[in-house]
């Protein structure tokens, strides 16, 4: 394998699980040093763990540091950085990854959601890069996770989709505001990822499986992703292959923003060719040639489309 962060030093919040497991993985797996956070003492040592087995350094070193504590809690994330730059003395790539979500429509949504979701996924978002930017050098790189909710109306992720759009937003405004320390700020917009976040958002294991199938359906490749496949794209944002996208937000959603085709026909079955654009099917009829004698005939009415059908224009 590449060593595509060899060196480097990366912070990645939320690593006990899912995706910023998986992104912890490949940092290390590709040379860096990783800090890796989550609120769960038991299930940080194990990811710790795991990750040293498979990526030790050439010295030896162990590339996985775990660092208990919650993002939402400024004194956690001082803590954090403190061990940060005691242990490494700097932070090349960050990864703002801790997220949660819960599922309510705008009748069910109550105040102490409202401030869980906007604290986790919006405020400790903000401080978890401000707090990191004394340790970072120029030219070092930061990745928000997102969601492909940020353009899209779910019912029942209203809150989750305003928390997303609003971490997109952050990445726009960073890219301008650091822009004078070459630091990047991009955004990573998954869709629907196997994680456990998806079994307690569907409140258990069965139930999760169920929502991923559904879930599936509406995604153009078929299936949901699997955590690696986002760790790939956040490796992509995080490395110097990445060295002149800036700002942007990256969806790895299976084509799932794709805006739909309207047609309810399968365009297919319009030609033979299977070229819906091309091919007699959808061939405009030409009019038969006019006779230089024949009397113009008066305009034509103009007709609003019909639901469904295709003739006729607007009424201006
Ligand atoms: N799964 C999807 O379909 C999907 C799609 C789009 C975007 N995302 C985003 O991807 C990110 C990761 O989600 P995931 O699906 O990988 O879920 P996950 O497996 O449940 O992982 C969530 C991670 O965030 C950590 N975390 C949650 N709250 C925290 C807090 N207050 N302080 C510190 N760590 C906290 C959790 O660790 P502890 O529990 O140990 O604290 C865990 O490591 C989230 O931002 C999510 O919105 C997920």
């Amino acid at each position: 394998m590449t060593e595509r962060l060899a060196g480097k030093v990366a912070v990645v919040t939320g690593g006990t699980s899912g995706i910023g497991l998986a992104t912890a993985h490949r940092f290390a797996a590709e040379g860096a040093t990783v800090f890796l956070t989550g609120r769960r003492e038991a299930e940080l040592a194990a990811a710790v763990e795991q990750i040293g087995r498979r990526a030790v350094g050439a010295q030896g070193e162990c590339r996985a540091i775990g660092v208990q504590g919650d993002v939402a809690k400024l004194e956690d994330l001082d803590r954090l950085y403190a061990t940060v730059r005691e242990g490494a003395g700097r932070v090349d790539v960050l990864f703002a990854n801790a997220g949660i979500a819960e599922f309510a429509t705008i009748e069910q949504i109550t105040e102490a959601g409202f401030d869980q979701t906007f604290a986790v996924d919006v405020k400790a978002v903000l401080f978890t890069v401000q707090k990191a930017l004394p340790l970072m050098p120029d030219g070092a790189a930061v990745v928000l996770n997102a969601s492909m909710l940020t353009i899209k109306g779910v019912p029942a992720f209203g809150l989750l989709s305003a928390a997303k759009a609003a971490v997109r937003s952050f990445a726009r405004t960073w890219a301008n505001e650091l822009k004078d320390r070459r630091i990047r700020v991009n955004a990573v917009s998954p869709g629907p990822v196997e994680t456990p976040a998806i079994s307690s958002l569907a409140g258990g294991q069965e139930q999760g499986r169920k929502l991923l199938s559904e879930m599936a359906a509406h995604v153009p490749l078929g299936r949901v992703a699997q955590p690696d496949e986002i760790a790939k794209a956040v490796l992509f944002l995080a490395s110097d292959d990445a060295s002149y996208v800036n700002g942007v937000e990256l969806f790895v959603d299976g084509g799932m923003v794709v805006p739909k085709r309207r047609s309810r026909q399968d365009p297919r079955a319009l030609t033979p060719s299977g070229n819906p654009w091309r091919g007699p099917g959808l061939a405009r009829p030409r009019p038969p040639p006019r006779s230089p004698a024949a009397p113009l005939s008066p305009p034509r009415c103009r007709t609003r489309r019909a639901p469904g059908g295709a003739a006729g224009s607007r009424p201006r």
